[in-house]
């Protein structure tokens, strides 16, 4: 397994060139699904997850072509069971039950089961298929689908703790095919449902009020190839501003997406920090110091629970307290254990942790546990004195891609030391 070893002290000066979203082509990916022409998606990010998600597209009988950024999927003759061993070790793959019952009226999943940020549990996934017309069965570690056929109703999507995006998507994949019309209240309003719904648009979906907490969805006969580019990756713009911000530097990010970075860019500026918004992107500058902060992760377009970890890293050097309530998942604090080797002052209070900040953070061994705890510790490990040395970074190499790339560009001391 891989590590990162850094030098920190650096400061990152320069500018990045920012991909496409993990969390948009991962359902779009699965979309081409719904059709058996020939459907082109560019902007791909070479990521694990995108690699897995290929493999499970070819496991279910469909041809895959990924190259210089740009993915060809024709999915002419399909199977409606996904291999148990790729998609139980991607939980994003769940997104792949939506489009096979809408193309085949059946299917078998298995669950995806937890990771270490929360349960995660599908049942609004289910709720939402159920209402479509489709018998739902768990057993065996899969979820058994079937349909005669897939009707239009109107579902409140909304569980303890709001709307759920892969839900969305996968209600929304089911019934663009169904008979007749379907409204989902409650839905997500993520950019990456959003750039969904243009692709299946451009597939000949009728949908409309994507982005709205109301998607009406009228089913049509059956959709078509399309040529799609994916929107830029708003956590990996997120991730290299923070990271920014943190070592006192000036970077910018080339291809950002301002307007999908509403409540990060306003707490980096409460933070000290200045930005600037271009036609190509945006520039972030560090302030003087990094100032402290209280966030609430909330569903889009509140705080992103993906950006939680990232600024918590920053905050261990805001001198005084600052506070992280956690309200999308139930244990996203792994990274706080790790920061604290690094000298952090960091307690955890129910959903909140509480960041004494202000002392030097010294470099040590940390382990990385989840995708944006690992940047987390990147991020923590570039501002601190001394080196630092994070295990485990295929955690990493899921949602970004060549971080230690991009970050040695910007001036970081970073380099991967391949592990058995
Ligand atoms: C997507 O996960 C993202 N992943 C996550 O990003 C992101 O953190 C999350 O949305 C929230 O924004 C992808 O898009 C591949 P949810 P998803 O369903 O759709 C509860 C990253 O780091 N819930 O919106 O699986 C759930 O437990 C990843 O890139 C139910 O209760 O998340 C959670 O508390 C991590 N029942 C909340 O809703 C359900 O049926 C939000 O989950 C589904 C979800």
């Amino acid at each position: 397994m891989d590590s990162f070893v850094i030098e920190g002290g650096t400061t990152l000066r320069g500018e990045v060139q920012v991909g496409g979203s993990k969390n948009a082509v991962l359902p779009i990916m699965a979309a081409t699904l719904l059709t058996r022409e020939t459907c082109v998606i560019r902007r791909v990010p070479d990521l694990s997850d995108v690699r897995f998600m290929c493999s499970i597209l070819e496991s279910l009988g469909a041809t895959v072509a990924f190259a210089d950024g740009t993915l060809t999927i024709r999915a002419e003759n399909i199977s409606g069971t996904g291999n148990y061993d790729l998609i139980r070790k991607m939980r994003g793959s769940i997104c792949i039950l939506g489009p096979l019952m809408g193309r085949l009226l059946r299917a078998s999943v298995s669950l995806p089961g937890g990771c270490v940020i929360g349960t995660r549990p599908i049942d609004l996934h289910l709720k939402g298929l159920e209402a479509l017309g489709a018998r739902m069965r768990i057993e065996g570690g899969y979820v058994h689908a079937e349909t005669p056929g897939l009707h239009g109703g109107v579902i409140f999507l909304g569980g303890r703790s709001g709307p759920t995006v892969l839900g969305t998507a996968n209600v929304v994949m089911a019934s663009v095919l169904a008979e007749g019309v379907t409204v989902i209240e409650s839905a997500a309003c993520e950019p990456e449902v959003v750039d969904l719904c243009h692709f299946l648009n451009g597939m000949g979906a009728r949908i409309h009020g994507a982005g709205s907490p109301t998607i009406t969805v009228t089913g049509v006969a059956a959709l078509g190839g399309v040529d799609h580019e994916v929107i830029a990756d708003r956590i990996e713009a997120g991730t290299f501003a923070v990271a920014a911000a943190a070592s006192g530097g000036r970077v910018t990010l080339k291809g950002a997406r301002a307007e999908h970075l509403g409540a990060v860019l306003d707490k980096l500026r409460e933070s000290g920090a200045a930005i600037e918004r271009h036609a190509g992107g945006l520039t972030v500058t560090a302030g003087q110091a990094v100032r402290p902060l209280e966030i609430t992760t909330m569903p889009y377009s509140g705080f992103p629970t993906d950006m939680q970890a990232q600024f918590m890293a920053m905050l261990c050097l805001a001198p005084g307290t600052s506070i992280v309530t956690e309200r999308i998942f139930e244990s996203r604090f792994m990274h706080a254990a790790e920061l604290m080797r690094l000298g952090a002052d960091i307690g955890i209070e129910g959903p909140s942790a509480i960041i004494r900040g202000g002392r030097p953070l010294s470099g040590a061994e940390v382990m990385a546990s989840d995708l944006r705890a690992s940047a987390a510790l990147v991020i923590a490990g570039i501002a601190a004195q001394g080196r630092t040395q994070v295990h485990r970074v295929y955690h990493l190499d899921r949602g970004y891609e060549r971080m230690e790339v991009k970050l040695a560009a910007l001036g970081a001391r970073i380099e991967r030391t391949r592990g058995e």
